[in-house]
């Protein structure tokens, strides 16, 4: 069915399925084979899993194209397969990419292990804008990388400025969009050129399934589907089934998100024992106008700075009874970690320091349980560990 003309709603619903026709099936089965005996309505190529081109692989592809607003879309292994993809779809030894210095932290490693090993340069820049992306392009740079918001300060980056450098100086734009999720946030509308997904997260949304996306034209997508069937980094068919079933609530789930975050950080702002909300729906967050002009909802993501030792820190984050601690983010549940020896342990103190992340900010990803009750078991957790 063609849902392009329809509602977000409707797309994260229907778009991509396809339907059990022999039995009536009102959803995408599973498709369990790896040997497929003809290849004749798949153009010019067989069917199998490492191609990502059986239809329940096929189905999430097209509900992200269509909820990105992409002619195309590959769903990976993990956000990181699909990030590795992007970039090695554009990049060979020799070549240089300009990045934001943060960036989540596994991504960082990449560059750090993977393109050093491959003879390929990158510059990190720091308060990453347009200009300042631009002055560390080198004749050798084809691509530029950015995060926004970002892991896990939220720091907001201009996407349409970004993208009118890039084709000013004819490179390729990439943003990993994991954080604002294809509802709050389209850049491809914005002039990017392929938007990255770690699809373990807000497009599944139920911290039950590991895989990454990549949308863009169907240029673009052709080298980076090249490079995910060569590192062999598709995604399974079951995980292709449960993540199409996940994104048909994406929208539904996100304006929970949005809701509950803002409720949240409006309630950690006005806190004295909570030095800084990041959070770019905040009016005083630095990164806010460009937010409001390129965001539709500002997501379910924050972090804040809390002004304590970091035992007492710990101490609050241990009180907690209804966020859990744990690694990863943007499922139904709440999720609290520190950034410093989770997504950022890999990096030296030094770098870690440099871009902001210190012993006592704590990264929150709000669920979709009710606002009062986060909100209570916040306070809670605060005051019992004597931080105003
Ligand atoms: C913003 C961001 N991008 C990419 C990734 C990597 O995704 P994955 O763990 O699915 O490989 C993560 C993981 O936490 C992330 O937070």
């Amino acid at each position: 069915m063609d849902t392009s003309r329809m509602g977000e709603h409707t797309r994260c619903v229907r778009a991509g399925e396809r339907l059990d026709r022999a039995v009536g099936g009102v959803t995408t089965p599973i498709h369990t084979a790896a040997a497929y005996m003809a290849a004749a309505d798949v153009e010019g190529a067989y069917r199998y899993p490492r191609y990502g081109n059986i239809p329940t692989q096929e189905a999430p592809a097209e509900k992200i194209a269509a909820l990105e607003g992409a002619q195309a879309a590959l769903v990976t292994a993990s956000g990181m397969a699909a990030i590795s993809a992007a970039l090695l779809s554009v990049l060979g030894a020799g070549d240089h990419v300009v990045l934001q210095a943060d960036l989540y932290g596994g991504t960082h490693r990449f560059l750090l292990a993977e393109l050093t090993r491959l003879g390929i340069g990158f510059t990190l820049v720091p308060e990453a804008d347009p200009a300042r992306l631009e002055a560390a392009v080198t004749p050798r740079t084809r691509a530029v990388y950015v995060e926004t918001p970002s892991n896990p300060l939220l720091r907001v980056v201009d996407l349409e400025g970004v993208a009118a450098m890039a084709q000013r100086r004819g490179l390729v734009s990439m943003v990993d969009n994991t954080f604002a999720s294809p509802i709050n946030q389209k850049p491809l509308a914005l002039g990017i050129d392929l938007s990255l997904h770690s699809g373990t997260k807000y497009l599944n949304g139920h911290s039950d399934l590991n895989c990454g996306a990549v949308a863009g034209s169907r240029a673009l997508l052709a080298p980076v589907r090249e490079r995910a069937v060569n590192f062999g980094g598709t995604l399974n068919t079951y995980d292709c089934f449960l993540l199409e079933r996940g994104m048909k609530t994406l929208a539904l789930r996100m304006a929970k998100h949005n809701d509950n975050a803002m409720a949240v950080a409006q309630f950690l702002a006005a806190r004295p024992g909570v030095a800084a909300v990041h959070y770019p729906g905040l009016p005083g967050h630095p990164g806010h106008d460009i937010a409001r002009r390129q965001m539709r909802g500002f997501g379910g993501m924050l972090s804040f700075t809390l002004a304590c030792p970091p035992a007492a820190a710990r101490e609050f984050v241990d009180g907690l009874e209804l966020a859990l601690e744990a690694v990863s983010l943007g499922g139904v549940e709440t999720l609290v970690c520190f950034p410093a020896v989770t997504s950022h342990a890999k990096m030296s103190r030094q770098d870690r320091l440099a871009v902001g992340v210190t012993d006592t900010l704590v990264r929150l990803s709000v669920g979709c349980e009710d606002a009062a009750d986060i909100i209570a078991d916040l306070g809670r957790a605060l005051d019992a560990a004597g931080i105003a």
